[in-house]
């Protein structure tokens, strides 16, 4: 994975068809895509429940481009090394998740992965000056995890601007993760960022048999994003 600041559009496989994810996957990378998004919940966390290593070890043979493991987890350490050997080439932790974020994000690239930090909407940046040499990537919720299709919540723009500004030059992806569509992506690139995460919006309208709108609906992404 090299480091750059190009806009990168990463479904979520939460909004997907669960009984053909390895097609779906398949079909979101041939309609476009740069990265997959993987939602990790464990009913504790965050009040849903998706799937494991296991599932992120199968999908790993259907993606080409770059699992972007979430983790909705808590605790997190006694699963890194699992989502590791699972493939995940990002790996992101909360920031709430535990009272150890720096061990956390130490052992994640311990174990071979990019290491991402989530913060939740009411989470500051002021929180994260001594985390920032330790990430490659820091995910900005833009709703309160656990569900697809929630409204973008718009107070976290100013967040991403703060956070841009405290990153400078250093090699950090700043992900946006929740109700992302053609009208709130250009508020977030503008302040920012350059990793989309969308379920609800790339996913709509299509299906494996007919892949087409998952191009559509993320071209309509990036047009909107060009202005
Ligand atoms: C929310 C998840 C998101 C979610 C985004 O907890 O982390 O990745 O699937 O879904 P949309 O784009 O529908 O808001
Ligand atoms: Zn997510």
């Amino acid at each position: 994975m090299t480091f750059d600041r190009s806009l990168k559009i990463a479904p979520s496989i939460l909004s997907a068809d669960f009984a053909n994810f390895g097609k779906e996957i398949e079909a979101i990378e041939a309609q476009g895509c740069d990265w997959v998004h993987v939602d990790v919940m464990d009913g504790h966390f965050v009040p849903n429940l998706t799937f494991g290593p296991p599932l992120c070890a199968a999908i790993r043979k259907h993606i080409n481009t770059v699992m972007d493991v979430h983790l909705m987890i808590s605790p997190v350490d006694p699963y890194i090394e699992a989502f590791a050997e699972a493939g995940a080439d990002v790996l992101t932790a909360h920031l709430e998740a535990g009272p150890h974020i720096h061990r956390t994000l130490q052992a994640i690239r311990g174990a071979g992965c990019k290491a991402g930090l989530a913060l939740n909407p009411g989470t500051g940046v002021e929180d994260i000056d001594y985390l920032l040499d330790m990430v490659d990537l820091v995910c900005v919720m833009t709703v309160n995890p656990g569900f697809g299709g929630q409204k973008f919540i718009h107070s976290q723009i100013e967040k991403v601007r703060k956070l841009r500004a405290m990153i400078g030059d250093r090699p950090i992806h700043i992900e946006i993760d929740g109700g992302v569509t053609p009208e709130t992506a250009p508020l977030v690139v503008e302040a920012g960022a350059d990793v989309l995460v969308a379920g609800s919006a790339v996913f709509k309208g299509g299906s494996v048999e007919n892949p087409a709108p998952y191009g559509d609906n993320m071209r309509a992404i990036r047009e909107a994003v060009k202005g």
